[in-house]
């Protein structure tokens, strides 16, 4: 199994490309599934997670042709895909693909709402809560979907097609607006989606299937107004910027110190995250090409912050603040409210000489004038980065071992940061 291993203590100077959105990828490529015309998605990024995602589509009979590289292309530029799922002959997406990411089970929103029907494992991912699909299964059985659990799948069938109808959700889910959304762009007539999910993610799936031929607005408001046609078609579409990713980063720099280009970021999608470490004492100044982040000479000054949906401090860059807030001048405190058990890090910074108390949803962390560097373990996809960041600013060697929750989620991460001066390295086998 891979790991990576990290020398702390330099700072971080230069320029770090940020990748197309994981978190808008997985979506877009699933809405390929509501067309047999060929959906174009550009800036994909090159994760463990598309790959999987890749041969989840291929069981349905989605044939995805990567397109090689053209003139004037980097090696940093996202991939193309080509994606056709022209004819689906399988509307079941087995436990042994959809246990190992949770987001495959959103297939089931246009395989029923294209082809009537689906059978789909309940899903498995990350281990950062009980994660439960029942909001999910609420909406289809609002738009008439018959469901019913046996054997660990959900079977759907909606043998007259899908009906337009309102879906309220008690709670802001992605999850649930993306199947919702999706679902609702084949069904007869108008859907309302209420208390929608903001992120930018979800306005981005429904720009693209805007293109397709959807009718939706009010994407990125909470209230989403479908209205159904018969059919969509083939389209282009341009993943937008990982705005957790470049949380990540601008933490990184944040940590270390250095001076740092984040070069196609858009701060429009991160705005709370970047007011967080303006408060924390970093320099953000937004440019043409992205944003720059800097932090000279002062320390890190303690925040106290609650994860909340967008526009809210996200909970995918939570782990990386408290890894941050390790070595703030004074104590800070960190509220988790998406998820329930997302403090899997909170251990392992501990191997570094941090002092974090949780007590319930809360994290108080203790700042100290020093990490050391220490073997840790990586469990979910952002609590494996946060180690990361700790390690960057340890004294000394820091080995991160089960790195592949990294690679389902940052593209390229040891060669972006070593070529700002981080002394790091992944070791194979
Ligand atoms: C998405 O997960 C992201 N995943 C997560 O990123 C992210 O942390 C999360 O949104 C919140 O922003 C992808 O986009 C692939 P939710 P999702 O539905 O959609 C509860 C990462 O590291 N809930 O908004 O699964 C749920 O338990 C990942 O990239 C129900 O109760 O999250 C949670 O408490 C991790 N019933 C809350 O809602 C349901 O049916 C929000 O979940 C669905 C969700």
């Amino acid at each position: 199994m891979d790991r990576i291993r990290i020398i702390g203590g330099n700072k971080l100077e230069g320029t770090i490309p940020i990748s197309g959105a994981k978190n808008a990828a997985l979506p877009l490529m699933i809405a390929a599934l509501l067309t047999e015309d060929t959906l174009i998605l550009d800036n994909v990024p090159r994760l463990a997670d598309v790959a999987l995602l890749q041969r989840i589509l291929g069981n349905h009979g989605v044939d995805i042709m990567s397109a090689g590289k053209r003139p004037g292309d980097t090696e940093y530029q996202g991939q193309t895909l080509h994606i056709s799922a022209k004819t689906i002959i399988d509307t079941t997406a087995p436990y042994e693909l959809v246990s190992k990411m949770r987001a495959s089970f959103w297939v089931i929103a246009p395989l029923i709402a294209r082809m009537h029907e689906a059978k789909v494992s309940l899903p498995g991912g990350c281990a950062i809560g009980t994660r439960p699909v029942d909001l999910l299964i609420m909406a289809l059985e609002k738009l008439g979907a018959e469901l019913t659990i046996d054997g660990g799948y959900v079977i759907a069938r909606a043998p007259g097609g899908l009906k337009g109808a309102t879906i309220d959700f008690p709670k802001v889910t992605v999850s649930g607006t993306h199947v919702a959304l999706m679902a609702a762009t084949l069904a007869s007539g108008t859907t309302i989606i209420d208390n929608a999910a903001c992120e930018p993610e979800i306005v981005d799936v429904a720009d693209c299937l805007i293109k397709m031929g959807a009718k939706i607005s009010g994407a990125g408001t909470p209230r989403i107004t479908v209205e159904g046609v018969a059919k969509l078609h083939g389209a282009r579409h341009t993943v937008l910027p990982d705005r957790i990713e470049t949380g990540t980063y601008a933490m990184a720099v944040a940590m270390t110190g250095g001076d740092v280009q984040l070069s196609g970021a858009r701060p429009e999608l991160l705005q709370s995250a970047l007011d967080v470490l303006a408060q924390a004492g970093a320099t953000i100044t937004v440019n043409n090409d992205g944003i720059r982040v800097a932090r000279n000479g002062a320390g890190i000054s303690p925040v106290t912050v609650t994860t909340a949906p967008f526009p809210g401090f996200p909970t995918d860059l939570q782990a990386q603040l408290m890894a941050l807030m390790t070595r703030a001048k004074g104590t800070s405190h960190i509220t988790e409210t998406i998820f329930e058990n997302r403090f899997m890090h909170v251990q392992e910074l501990a191997r570094f000489g941090s002092r974090i108390q949780l007590d319930g949803e809360t994290a108080t962390i203790d700042g100290v004038a020093k990490l050391r560097g220490a073997p840790v373990m990586a469990t979910d996809l952002r609590a494996s980065v946060s180690l990361v960041i700790a390690a960057l600013a340890a004294e000394g060697e820091t080995m991160v071992n089960r790195i592949y929750h990294l690679d389902r989620g940052f593209e390229r991460l040891e060669e972006k940061l070593s070529a700002c001066g981080a002394q790091i390295e992944r070791i194979s086998g």
